[in-house]
């Protein structure tokens, strides 16, 4: 009976190093540990024995069954333990990989830029006004000295929104920023019409002229404008904050050069250059050989706007001055189409 109960061992032991499988293991418990298996038949034929032999035989059968119970646990760990690595090597999830990202967008390079411009005069106390886009006649050019068939009024082709019965007073869509100028004087003069407050503020947003699309004019553009009205405001401030500006934006070192202009709205008038920041001066296309770039017209306020405002020109000076982000931007990065701007391609808008 006890070589039996060794061969029993012995059979299980060899068939359970054949086992790599959980179907196979089960079929293994069943046949050598289930209730018809050879083992089994040891205990329920114990009876049979005689007294002196049934102890003998019982217990080496409990340590044939303790031993193939734990065997049996021993391999069931080694198989799942090997199942896991196999699928593990097998199915591609890799869960340690990033995701796969959002794209996000971001602002249009023309935001990105009059953020830039704002944010610069915002650190010299400049504070920003927001004006309307859709403007009448008198605010947007005669308020700003520009009267009925002005000849200055050639320089800045209108869309009109209504012209029909308002005679000298059509609805139109600005041509420039300045007309907030009056918009922003008119609202602070109200308050206190006889001592109005002083005023330091940009102006930044879109413009629209009737022009023939091309590689160097649009409908529509951004600007900021800036005014500052107050007690014994000079030229001097005017050049200094401007200079600031361009030092700011353009870098540390740049130099500025103001040469006279004519903007019906400031007296005297100047256009700002600065020094080429392609070429550091030298002269190359983009300057046009010049070694300068213009980048705003400005002005001490006339003291007809100053008035139209709500101001009293003979106790208040001002100074005000425009600018055009795409313009810089242009030059900055030697874009030589402006039409890139309103195109909606992202292969251009992607690279700012
Ligand atoms: N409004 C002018 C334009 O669109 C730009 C400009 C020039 C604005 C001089 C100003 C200024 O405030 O002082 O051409």
């Amino acid at each position: 009976m006890l070589e039996k109960l060794r061969e029993i061992e012995k059979a299980a032991r060899e068939s359970l190093a054949a086992v790599t499988d959980q179907t196979a293991l089960e079929t293994w418990r069943v046949t050598h540990l289930g209730r018809s298996s050879p083992l089994m038949q040891v205990f329920s034929g114990l009876s049979q024995l005689s007294k002196e032999d049934r102890p003998t035989v019982g217990q080496a059968a409990n340590k044939v069954k303790v031993a193939l119970e734990s065997a049996f646990a021993e391999r069931a760990e080694a198989v799942k333990a090997a199942m896991l690595a196999k699928s593990l090597e097998e199915e591609e999830l890799d869960v340690t990989l990033p995701g796969r990202g959002v794209r996000v967008g971001h602002l249009h390079p023309s935001t990105q830029q009059l953020r830039r411009v704002v944010d610069i005069f915002a650190e010299m106390g400049f504070q920003v006004y927001t004006s309307r886009e859709v403007e009448t006649d008198e605010i947007n050019f005669q308020a700003l000295n520009f009267p009925p068939h002005h000849p200055a009024r050639e320089l800045q082709d209108t869309l009109y929104v209504d012209a029909g019965e308002r005679g000298d007073n059509p609805v139109l869509l600005r041509t420039h920023t300045s007309p907030g100028q009056i918009r922003a004087m008119r609202e602070a003069s109200a308050e206190h019409p006889d001592d109005p407050p002083p005023i330091r503020i940009v102006l930044p947003g879109m413009c629209f002229r009737s022009e023939q699309i091309t590689a160097r004019s649009e409908v529509q553009f951004n600007q900021v404008e800036g005014l500052a009205v107050g007690e014994n405001i000079t030229f001097a401030d005017l050049k200094g904050t401007l200079s600031d500006f361009a030092r700011r934006m353009f870098g540390q070192n740049v130099r500025t050069r103001f040469r006279a202009a004519y903007f019906p709205f400031t007296e005297p008038s100047a256009e700002m250059d600065v020094e080429c920041f392609v070429c550091g001066g030298a002269g190359c296309p983009v300057c046009k050989q010049s070694g300068w770039l213009e980048i705003l017209g400005c002005g001490m306020v006339h003291p007809v706007v100053l008035e139209n405002g709500g101001y009293d020109p003979l106790r208040y000076t001002g100074y005000a001055f425009g600018m055009g982000p795409e313009r810089q931007l242009m030059l900055r990065y030697k874009i030589d189409d402006i039409r890139y701007f309103w195109g909606n391609d992202v292969r251009f808008l992607e690279q700012f």
